[in-house]
């Protein structure tokens, strides 16, 4: 990470905290979302558990790992700044779908929209990295980039299944 720190040391550790930020509340929506999971009964969302569980597992590390490098940088991953607000605020925008009303197929599309952001984010610093020239720090990016694109493969599965189950459901006449 050093070698992309030295071009502009500031910036690095914003778009870290922004990172961070966006992890934080993806571990509290996989919390929330898989206590809703645990308790809904349909063998269908059982057989999803675990794979949402690994996912909330992949966030956490995601999490502290970031933690650690803007420790490492000298910087406060505590200390919000001006960009971190707003992306703290985009992700608080998710997490009320989710805490709103307790429908899972709401909270999956909640979690689809948190991994976009995810992916892109992940994206945006591996090509940071590797435009700089910082190896190192991109193959620590690459290597989480590659989880959050498993991340959104089983949520978006998620949301396409449900939501097929949930329109066959309406379109039985009863009669
Ligand atoms: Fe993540
Ligand atoms: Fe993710």
């Amino acid at each position: 990470m050093n070698k992309l720190a030295a071009k502009n040391l500031g910036r690095v550790l914003d778009l870290l905290n922004e990172r961070l930020v966006f992890e934080r509340a993806g571990v509290r929506l996989y919390d929330k979302v898989l206590s809703r999971m645990r308790n809904s009964g349909d063998p269908r969302i059982a057989a999803l558990f675990e794979r949402f569980e690994q996912n909330r597992n992949e966030e956490k590390e995601h999490e502290e790992w970031l933690e650690e490098q803007i420790r490492a940088l000298g910087g406060d991953p505590h200390s919000p700044s001006e960009k971190s607000i707003l992306v703290k605020a985009e992700a608080e925008g998710i997490e009320h779908v989710v805490m709103r009303d307790p429908n899972l197929l709401h909270d999956f599309h909640a979690l689809l929209t948190a991994e976009l952001s995810d992916n892109a984010g992940w994206e945006l610093l591996m090509e940071l990295a590797s435009e700089f020239g910082d190896r190192d720090a991109k193959g620590e990016f690459k290597k989480r980039l590659h989880e959050e694109e498993k991340h959104l493969l089983t949520v978006r599965e998620a949301v396409r299944e449900m939501s097929l189950q949930e329109i066959r459901e309406s379109f039985i006449d009863p009669g």
